[in-house]
């Protein structure tokens, strides 16, 4: 097959979806392989598990930098050195800034807890449950300057059932979004998408 598209993943905690799309891409037909994984939190619990695998980390903290531009251009920096093709958010808890975006548009993914455009932002299962939703779901969409608000590539949906709290539909949910991610980023390294 033709070369395997880079791939860094940008995380602040558990990592899980990381843990999804490494999986995903070990399989020798995948067209992308995961070569970084990047943190604002030196103690991401993904971090370890990334390394685990093999994969090149780096952690940065925003608040050792002067700007966020000047973090964001750092970030970039060891983007390049990775040779990244293309960036997935997998639970990075930052916003970015225009720049940045900019720079990686097209090339950046993202993954929410929410059938957008419903429910952009945090608390999201909460969220749901206070309207009284009996659907919810998860989105993988393009990165685009307006928060949560660049169009979907994927999404899947999962019944609300009786007695459902945030947890169980978090718990629920993930198991979707373990899916649901490891196929977009085949459809986008596989060029059967675009932005
Ligand atoms: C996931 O629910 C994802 O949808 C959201 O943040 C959470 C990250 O979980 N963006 P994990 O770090 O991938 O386990």
């Amino acid at each position: 097959m033709t070369t395997k598209k880079r791939v860094a993943i940008l995380i602040s905690g558990r990592g899980s979806n990381m843990a999804a799309l490494i999986e995903a891409a070990s399989a020798p037909d995948y067209p992308a392989e995961i070569v970084g994984v990047l943190s604002n939190r030196a103690a991401a619990p993904g971090l370890e598990t990334a390394a685990a695998h093999g994969i090149a980390t780096a952690s940065l903290a925003q608040s050792k930098f002067p700007s966020r531009e000047m973090f964001e251009d750092t970030m970039t920096q060891v983007l390049e050195s990775w040779q990244v093709d293309y960036v997935c958010l997998a639970g990075f808890m930052l916003i970015l800034g225009e720049d940045f975006v900019n720079r990686w548009m097209g090339r950046m993914i993202n993954i929410h807890p929410s059938l957008l455009p419903a429910y952009k932002g945090l608390n999201t299962h909460e969220r749901a449950l206070a309207d009284g939703a009996t659907e919810h779901g998860c989105t993988v969409h393009f990165v685009t300057p307006g928060l949560d608000e660049g169009p979907s590539i994927l999404q899947a949906r999962i019944p609300v059932l009786p007695g459902d709290t945030p947890e169980t539909l978090a718990t629920r949910l993930l198991g979707e979004e373990h899916r649901l991610y490891p196929e977009a980023l085949r459809m986008l390294a596989a060029g059967e998408v675009r932005l």
